[in-house]
């Protein structure tokens, strides 16, 4: 049975979902991609290797683990986390408080940052856009703030292309993460929304395609996990 949401009401949808789950998602994170996730975060930022005076941003932050690595990578500049979830916040709350005036969270939404144009050096973002309602505005507006020459990272969930790879993802993602998830207390239906709008996520060609009418140029990709997650970076160039 689908759980996803009609298109009007996906905001509102998501925000409350993520609300929902905010105080158990790290660990829920840890466990479904046994303990994956943290290193592909890792290599993401890595890709876009963040100036260590540089401004960077991290749009859909949720609990920040993409702050604390863009802020390990910026020891002279900053790291914004924003998000228009604001529990997830919170339970990540505690992750940049040691990081003082370096990293900072700011409530808001992706298709409408609350930036100036040309603000950052580096962006990133990771399991987001399958959550928004319109991708393109949403790297659009990565686009206008970042720097020229500044650099985008998208961490996405993927299918991999081997046959065999490809039902054994599918059999764990849509059978086993939500009897997971109810075995340790975490919403069902929650975790039933994320291999469905996953499967509805746009192919990797497909997303660079859309990065690139977003105004993104360089744009390329690379499968991580066996093909479970893709990592698109492009650069903003201006002429
Ligand atoms: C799966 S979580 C990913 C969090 C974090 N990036 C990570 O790697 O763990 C998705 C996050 O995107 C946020 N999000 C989804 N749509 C958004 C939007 N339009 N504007 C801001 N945040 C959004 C949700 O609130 C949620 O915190």
């Amino acid at each position: 049975m689908s759980v996803l949401p009609p298109i009007e009401e996906k905001s509102t949808y998501v925000e409350q979902m993520f609300a929902n789950i905010a105080p158990g998602y790290d660990r829920m994170n840890r466990l479904l991609t046994f303990g994956m996730d943290q290193t592909w975060r890792e290599i993401t930022v890595a890709a876009v290797a963040p100036p260590a005076c540089g401004y960077a941003l991290d749009v859909g932050c949720g609990t920040g683990d993409f702050v604390t690595e863009l802020a390990a990578w910026t020891p002279d500049g900053k790291a914004v986390g924003i998000d228009y979830t604001i529990p997830m916040m919170q339970a990540g709350h505690t992750k940049i408080a040691p990081l003082q005036h370096r990293a900072t969270f700011v409530g808001g939404d992706a298709l409408q940052l609350p930036f100036p144009d040309e603000t950052f050096d580096t962006i990133t973002t990771g399991f987001v856009m399958r959550n928004v309602v319109d991708i393109q505005q949403a790297f659009a507006e990565m686009w206008r703030v970042a720097r020229p020459r500044g650099m985008v990272a998208c961490l996405e969930v993927a299918r991999p292309n081997n046959a065999l790879l490809r039902f054994g993802h599918r059999m764990y993602f849509e059978r086993v993460v939500p009897i997971l998830a109810g075995l340790v207390g975490a919403d069902t239906t929650a975790y039933t929304y994320l291999p469905q709008s996953a499967r509805q996520f746009p192919t990797p060609d497909i997303l660079a395609h859309i990065m690139q009418e977003a105004g993104w140029q360089d744009v390329s990709y690379r499968l991580l996990g066996l093909g479970a997650v893709a990592l698109h970076i492009a650069r903003k160039d201006t002429v």
